[in-house]
């Protein structure tokens, strides 16, 4: 994933200064292209440019932190929200919410959800995607390590897909900040040394 977006960085930076070149040259491909719409265009790559770089050194903390992204996906995010009982009033807290999807789907039930993502470009997304669905107001998506945030103590359910190495140390955070009877809600992994109290395929739940 990293190697990719390496990849498509150096592409792009080396496209930018390819445009730079030409256009020293006066030898732009489309010479009947105005000034404005140049200067638009070398923009809009550098903005790119910029957002890939920002996505690649995030990505990089994400893994050592905890996981690079991958989005669980509609149906996962479905299974997980019916197995940890979200519905109206739910306070939901979604550790390393990536795309958003899961805070989303959590207030379109009618939580109130609060997502915490190490990565700025996805949670600019995330944020855009949820006012676009309409829930923009009961998704609060901080841009922030969750290490380093205190969980909120009337938390209902916690919603996370992480690497299983971290979910000893994880557990621990869990008990010292929330309220006993808390659900956690886990995709794909278990907590070492802990059952789960139910499962629906590979989404896990727990009880504090
Ligand atoms: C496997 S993805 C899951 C995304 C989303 N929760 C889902 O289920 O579709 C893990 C996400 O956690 C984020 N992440 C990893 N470590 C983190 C940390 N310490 N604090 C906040 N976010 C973190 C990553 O950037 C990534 O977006």
């Amino acid at each position: 994933m990293g190697g990719l977006y390496g990849v498509l960085t150096l592409w792009t930076f080396q496209t930018y200064q390819a445009v730079i070149s030409l256009r020293r040259n006066n030898a732009l491909f489309y010479p009947h292209m105005n000034t404005a719409i140049t200067l638009l265009i070398e923009l809009l790559i550098l903005f790119f440019v910029l957002a890939l770089l920002v996505w690649a050194v995030s990505e990089i903390f994400a893994i050592y932190h905890a996981a690079p992204f991958v989005a669980s996906g509609k149906q996962i995010t479905e299974k997980m929200l019916d197995l940890g009982g979200v519905s109206n009033g739910k306070k939901i807290l979604e550790l390393g919410s990536g795309d958003g999807e899961v805070c989303i789907q959590a207030a379109e039930r009618g939580a109130s959800a609060i997502g915490i993502e190490l990565n700025p470009v996805l949670v600019l997304f995330a944020r855009f995607r949820a006012r676009r669905r309409g829930v923009g107001k009961h998704c609060v998506f901080i841009r922030g390590n969750f290490w380093k945030q205190t969980f909120p103590a009337d938390t209902d359910v916690v919603l996370f897909y992480l690497l299983p190495q971290i979910l000893t140390k994880l557990w621990k955070k869990l008990e010292r900040e929330l309220r006993p009877g808390t659900i956690i809600i886990s995709h794909a992994f278990k907590f070492p040394d802990r059952e789960p109290e139910a499962r629906d395929g590979k989404v896990l739940r727990y009880r504090l």
